[in-house]
């Protein structure tokens, strides 16, 4: 009878983790700036989940939004540094270095065009738009963000609903060089079965450069953990993945 039961029993098979993934770049990790980590607390433990699935390279990105997270170069590099002697005291072990997630509204273009902004890598600019409205003028706008010389990733493609019925937008947006930045934990359904689909898709046309946690609190590091079993872990880590030079 046990043996009946464990041929018909379907066992979770842990497929990969995050060791070949090379550098998160999208997390929430400094703590009290933006809508993700509260406490450094909560930053220590986000940091020891995602070790422990292998990551040991961070570029942090908390929000800059006009309305709700005014934050600037300096409070985030306040903030980093903390987390780093932080990290140094506790004796974790990891690389942490810190950007921005860009929210594209009118305050944007102004810093755009009067100071330099975050970046990552070699001048890339993580950026994230609406969840509601697509904003009229995009393909002007990245253009924009290309004439100041830096390298446009797009946070979570998966997570606009309203190109999931126009999907030829994300081979368009790529055609125009911006790179396009895979939320991992939408393979695992997440963020709802849309965002799990897009994901999906995207992955087999091969139109993901790059991926992150966007880690923001322990309910995405237990989804995390879920990614380690989705075939599509296996199949996005077959792409050609940025994370990797960063
Ligand atoms: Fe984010």
């Amino acid at each position: 009878m046990q043996i009946f039961k464990n041929i018909f029993k379907k066992e979770a098979i842990k497929l990969a983790d995050f060791t070949d993934v090379g550098t998160d770049i999208h997390s929430h990790l400094i703590p009290g700036i933006d809508d993700g980590a509260k406490t450094m607390d909560e930053t220590l433990d986000l940091i020891k989940a995602q070790y422990a699935l292998g990551i040991r390279k961070f570029v942090t990105t908390p929000h800059i939004m006009s309305d709700f997270f005014k934050n600037t170069p300096e409070i985030i590099n306040g903030g980093l540094a903390e987390v780093k002697n932080t990290l140094k005291s506790e004796a974790i072990n990891v690389q942490i270095n810190a950007a921005a997630e860009y929210y594209i509204d009118d305050g944007f273009i102004q810093k755009l065009e009067n100071q330099p902004l975050l970046t990552f890598g070699d001048k890339y600019l993580l950026v994230e738009i609406s969840y509601i409205n697509c904003p009229d003028n995009i393909f002007d706008i990245f253009f924009k963000i290309q004439l100041h010389g830096y390298k446009v990733v797009l946070a979570h493609p998966e997570r606009y609903p309203y190109w999931y019925k126009n999907f030829e937008m994300y081979q368009n947006i790529r055609d125009r060089g911006i790179l396009l930045q895979l939320n991992i934990n939408s393979i695992t359904g997440y963020y709802g079965g849309g965002a799990k689909i897009t994901a999906e898709k995207l992955i087999d046309q091969g139109l993901i450069d790059l991926i992150g946690s966007d880690m923001h609190h322990t309910k995405h590091a237990e989804a995390m953990e879920r990614v380690c079993y989705e075939k599509y872990f296996a199949k996005v880590l077959q792409l050609n993945l940025l994370n990797r030079h960063i």
